[in-house]
This record gives structure tokens, sequence and C-alpha cells, in this order.
């Protein structure tokens, strides 16, 4: 049989690494399309270099590499950088995986297409979400997902291609970068008890969110491809926490770990300046489809997530 050849856009971020890491182990030939500079976690990955808004590079990213599944994560993913740029993140978010289709409904029309929908298109729908619930996006970062994940369905229904949107909810890992709330915390907690910083300064403390960890949803991704028909499934925990708990259990573990306690109420100060024009309460995933078609189920809970990036950040710092 031919070797399995996947090209995954985002290669070089959080959930780029870990899927490029889990189809090197399957055997997969792994190829990245990502701006020049970025770098694969694998030397064993063939980078084609560019950027996400040039359709003429990433068609030729994928003519070079001729994949069977195409995993598309680049975008611009973050939800507060979207009010600032609201028209890059429509170009970076919604138009690749249209070029992306169009691309294969010609050409390889045999190829698998993955494309990483959020569970931000939700909005202020009430909790739990899951596929048949509405979207109601509440950022320019929600609207352009809403849009990529419809074009994902259009294309399966009219065109037969074989296109999954998967709903992830947050997931976080110790590789997340720290302009994500997650690793801000685990980070800032980390460097307070350590002495190297004062106070941690956050938005809203309220929102609330189901946060899974990273390599676990990675596999739901794979996992969704190799199914008999192409089905747009939500990945999540079904926990659902707020941004002021992870905070406490986060200085919960730093006391576990270094036998430092430190008051809350005097490390903790909230700035309007990382509150967003507009915000989404409360995300909680119902994933119970992934489950029973994809045998799904995370590894990494909760309390189980924010202890391993305490104890991850802790110990980097402590190295330094
Ligand atoms: N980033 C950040 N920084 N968020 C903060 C802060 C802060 O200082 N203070 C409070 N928050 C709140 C945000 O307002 C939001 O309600 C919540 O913490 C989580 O923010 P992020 O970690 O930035 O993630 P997100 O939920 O907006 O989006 C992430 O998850 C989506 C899936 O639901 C991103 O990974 C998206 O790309 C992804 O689609």
């Amino acid at each position: 049989m031919a070797q399995l050849r996947a090209l995954v856009t985002g290669i070089g971020g959080q959930d780029g690494s870990y899927l490029a890491e889990f189809l090197l182990e399957k055997g997969y030939e792994v190829h990245g399309f990502g701006r020049r500079g970025t770098k694969p976690i694998d030397d064993r990955v063939t980078m084609h270099f560019g950027d996400l808004v040039d359709p003429a590079a990433l068609c030729g990213a994928i003519a070079e590499s001729q994949p069977s599944e195409i995993y598309n994560l680049g975008a611009e993913s973050h939800v507060g950088d979207s009010f600032k740029q609201p028209a890059y993140t429509w170009r970076a978010t919604a138009e690749p995986v249209l070029t992306i289709l169009e691309y294969v409904r010609w050409n390889m029309p045999k190829c698998r297409v993955y494309q990483a929908s959020s569970s931000e298109m939700f909005g202020v729908m009430p909790a739990p979400q899951d596929e048949h619930t509405a979207f109601l996006p509440q950022s320019p970062y929600a609207v352009a997902k809403c849009a990529a994940h419809q074009t994902v369905q259009i294309y399966r229904k009219a065109y037969g291609v074989f296109a999954v949107g998967g709903i992830l909810f947050n997931h976080e890992s110790e590789r997340r970068p720290n302009r994500f709330v997650t690793r801000k915390i685990s980070q800032s907690v980390a460097r307070i008890a350590l002495g190297l910083q004062e106070a941690l300064v956050l938005g809203n403390l309220e929102a609330r969110r189901d946060w899974g960890y990273s390599p676990d949803f990675v596999r739901a991704m794979w996992l969704m491809l190799q199914q008999d028909d192409p089905l747009d499934y939500v990945v999540a925990t079904g926990e659902t926490h707020s941004v002021g708990e992870f905070v406490a259990l986060a200085f919960h573990y730093v006391e576990e770990f270094t036998g430092k306690r430190f008051d809350i109420n005097e490390r903790v100060r909230v700035d309007a300046s990382f509150k967003r024009p507009a915000e989404v309460p409360d995300l909680c995933g119902d994933a119970s489809r992934a489950e029973q078609k994809l045998g799904w189920v995370p590894t990494v809970r909760f309390a189980d997530l924010v202890r391993r990036m305490v104890k991850h950040d802790l110990g980097g710092s402590e190295q330094r």
C-alpha cells in the first residue's frame, strides 16, 4: 500500500506540532504549510512555505505534496486579536478552506479534508452545545469560522468531497502560546512563585470554557478522516470552568509543588484592556457523537490539565 501523505496547514502551532508527531508515529509522510521561518516539531516534516492568505502558495503546496489527507489548522486563531484585524482574520480563516476544497474537488477528489472548526461558532448559545446547536458568533474570528464550516458542508453535499468540520472546544497544553489565557495563567503563577513577577493581570474572569488537552484533540481529528462517511463532530470534555477557577486551581498547584501560598486577591488584577468588545460567556460541549462513532474520549480533564501546565512552567522556569 502506498504511504499515506498528509498536508497540515498551521504546522507551527500547538495542534500542528502534536498532529505532526501523531501522524509521523502512524507512518505518514508529513508535509507542512506555514510562513517562512516556521519550524516544524520534527525534521522529517517537509515544509512548504507560504501565507494562508495567498491562494497560489496554498495550491502550490497541495500540488507539490499530493496529500491523501489535508488538515487545515491554520488561521488567525486569537479571538481578541480578530477584533483588531477583522479583514485579515477573514482572509486567513475563511478563505483558505474554500481554496483547498476547490482544488481538491477538481484535482484530487479522493483527498480527505479536515477543517478546524471551533466552539466559538456557538457564541452566546446556551450550554451544553452539540452538533445540532445553532451558531451565534460573537467575533470576526467566529464569523469566519462559521463561513469555513458551512463551506465544508456545502462541498460535502454538492460535490461529494470527503470533508469534515471538527468543532473543537478549547484545548490547551504545555505548548500553548501565552497569548491564550490558560498558558498566560500557568506561566504567570509559576513566575510569581519564583519571584520573577508580581501580579497576574487578566480580563474577564467569569467567562466559562470547556478546556481539554491538545494531544487528545488531534487524535480526534485523525479519527474523523478514517471513517467511512464524512460527518462533523463536537470534540470536548463536557466540563466547564471559569477563568477564575483556572486561576484558583493554578495557585493551588503552585502551593502543592513549591509549598508557597499566595493571596489571590493580592496577586490577580483585572484590566479592561484584556476584555473583548463582545464575549462568549459559557462553552461546554456534548461530545456524545464523537464517543459513539469515533470511540473518542478525552484522557486529560480540567484538574489534570491545570496541574500539568503549572508543573511544566515551574520546571521550565527553574531550569532557566
Ligand atoms: N487570551 C486571554 N487573555 N483571554 C482572557 C484573558 C487574558 O488576559 N483574561 C480573560 N480571558 C478570557 C477571554 O475573554 C475568554 O473568555 C477566555 O478567557 C478564553 O480566552 P482564550 O484563551 O484567548 O481562548 P478563546 O476561548 O477566546 O479561544 C480559543 O478557543 C477557541 C475554541 O473555543 C482559541 O484557541 C480559538 O482559536 C479556538 O477556536
